[in-house]
């Protein structure tokens, strides 16, 4: 497939658009110690006539790996968007730290956040360590810590051995990783994680969930999308169910189960309870 059938939008517009400028974590320009890292309140988005998001609501805490849980079509990805700053033009409010929160119309709000899209946004003609070079500028990366950014986001990705080899030339699995650590390369306090294991083997699945251990570690916040109930049981703190737009419930997995009358049952279950639905049915 060649490069402008892959992307109708450069990997570079799809990066410029999700992040801007460095952020240096711990320089804190948010203030709040006690208000949660991301509040969603009533948030509402529209493509024209469609309704994607209508009134969903959710509180993310610092340091936690938050589950965004739905079948397609559910409103993740353009919720993930409004917070990023890609889409502006939502309703409802969004608070980073308690503040109030408008990344698209902000480029300082926007570094914020890191996004990992869901579709590769990579140069496969280039090799990672290219890529990562030319994303570095692309975020605003001070020239002094693009080599450290680099060899971490290697790190991070596993990639060191192979940073001299052309992205075209890698397995799906390494070409995720790369993506997900292209997201993280300016260190944001927090990252999104757009379905990070879609048609990856089983290997590289795991070495993604490792990534979230080093992420958490590294004190990132991540909000993670997926429709494996199994993964998000797995790696989670705690999660939102989101379904045809809304949030309808959010918390631990014991809690939903508890909450949805099915105590001590897996996600899937307590999925199938809440919407009705079979998560497996959707398209
Ligand atoms: N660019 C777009 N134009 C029109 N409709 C869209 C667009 N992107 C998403 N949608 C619609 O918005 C709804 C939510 O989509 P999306 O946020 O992508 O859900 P998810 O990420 O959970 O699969 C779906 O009905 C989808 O068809
Ligand atoms: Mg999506």
């Amino acid at each position: 497939m060649s490069i402008t059938k892959r992307w109708r939008t450069s990997p570079a517009t799809m990066r410029r658009r999700s992040m801007i400028r460095f952020h240096t974590p711990g320089a804190a320009c948010y203030p709040g110690a006690v208000a949660p890292l991301l509040e969603v309140r009533g948030l509402r988005y529209a493509y024209g006539e469609r309704l994607a998001v209508r009134s969903a609501a959710l509180q993310v805490e610092r340091g936690e790996v938050f589950g965004l849980l739905g079948p397609n079509g559910a409103g993740k990805t353009t919720l993930l968007s409004c917070v990023a700053g890609l889409l502006g033009r939502f309703g409802g409010e969004l608070l980073f730290a308690g503040a109030p929160f408008r990344p698209a119309a902000d480029d300082g709000q926007r570094a914020l956040v890191g996004l990992v899209p869901q579709e590769l946004a990579l140069y496969e003609e280039l090799d990672a360590r290219e890529n990562l070079a030319l994303f570095a500028a692309l975020q605003g990366v001070p020239r002094e810590r693009v080599g450290l950014a680099i060899d971490a986001a290697l790190q991070l990705a596993g990639l060191a051995e192979r940073a001299r080899d052309r992205v075209k030339t890698y397995s799906g699995g390494m070409k995720r990783r790369l993506n997900l650590a292209i997201g993280d390369l300016h260190e944001p306090p927090l990252l999104l994680l757009d379905e990070p294991t879609v048609g990856v083997d089983p290997q590289s699945r795991n070495h993604v969930f490792e990534c979230l251990g080093q992420l958490q570690q590294k004190g990132r916040t991540v909000i993670y999308t997926t429709h494996y109930m199994e993964e998000a049981q797995r790696l989670c703190d705690r999660v939102a169910v989101m379904h045809e737009g809304t949030v309808l419930a959010a918390g631990t997995a014991a809690e939903l189960a508890e909450r949805a009358g099915v105590p001590g049952a897996d996600l899937e279950t307590v999925f199938l309870r809440l919407t009705g639905k079979a998560l497996r049915d959707e398209p």
